[in-house]
């Protein structure tokens, strides 16, 4: 794994945002994990502008997002799906055919699931994965657990994550308990997979994903260590703590 300190945030963004241009021009066809939260959010703006500028296109891109909440309007401003279009796709040239998010319907969640599956399968492995951490170590939405789950699945959301991310919405009982996520395997099946962390906040997850020296189930981003290819991109508060 290789561990990149920016000085900030917007160093970070934009340090992420040249990895994933440059391997976006040496492929044709461009297959991209997408992840969603705040800490992506900046690296975004600056993909839009590369395209603004014409550096690269969103033509000949396939993007997959890692998750999105169960029981949520995806107009809502809390869904994954609205999150994407508001910071990305609205902003350039991706065919809309191209962009799968996972999609749970409330009376056929099994359906969405294999259905999900099914896409992962026929993409197969990503050119490039961008991935956030929880404070608990939680990538995607699989969260701390005895067992973790391979493929996509609905999973139950832990206490610390409703807390954490009630911070986006009025009140910490209108955070959905449930998500569909890709499971593990899923969500590291790329060449190149980029792990992004900002600020004190994070410290915790980053401390222990560098120094990990297990397979922690506890811990789910410690799978990333039997992973080749691994970027930690983080800033200076959520390396140091301070
Ligand atoms: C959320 C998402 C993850 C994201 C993580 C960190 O719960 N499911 O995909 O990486 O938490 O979010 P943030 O970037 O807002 O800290």
């Amino acid at each position: 794994m290789k561990v990149v300190v920016c000085k900030d945030y917007n160093e970070m963004s934009k340090i992420g945002a040249n990895i994933i241009i440059t391997e976006m021009l040496k492929k044709d066809v461009f297959k991209i994990g997408l992840a969603t939260g705040s800490t992506p959010k900046k690296m975004y703006e600056y993909l839009i502008e590369a395209y603004e500028n014409k550096v690269i296109s969103f033509k000949n891109v396939l993007s997959v997002n890692l998750d999105e909440y169960v029981g949520i309007d995806f107009n809502d401003n809390n869904s994954y799906h609205k999150f994407m279009f508001d910071n990305l796709f609205n902003h350039v040239d991706i065919n809309k055919e191209n962009i799968f998010i996972p999609t749970p319907k409330e009376n056929e969640l099994e359906k969405s699931v294999e259905e999900y599956n099914r896409i992962l399968d026929k993409i197969g492995k990503r050119n490039l994965q961008v991935l956030g951490m929880g404070n608990n170590g939680h990538i995607a939405f699989n969260e701390p657990s005895n067992k973790l789950n391979l493929r996509t699945s609905v999973v139950n959301l832990k206490k610390e994550t409703i807390e954490a991310n009630s911070r986006f919405f009025e009140s910490e009982e209108e955070v959905p308990t449930k998500a569909m996520s890709m499971g593990i395997a899923d969500a590291t099946n790329a060449d190149v997979i980029l792990v992004m962390a900002s600020g004190k906040g994070k410290h915790y997850a980053v401390k222990k994903l560098i120094n990990t020296e297990v397979v922690d189930l506890e811990f789910p981003a410690s799978v990333l260590k039997l992973k080749e290819n691994v970027i930690l991109l983080v800033d200076k508060e959520a390396y140091s703590g301070e």
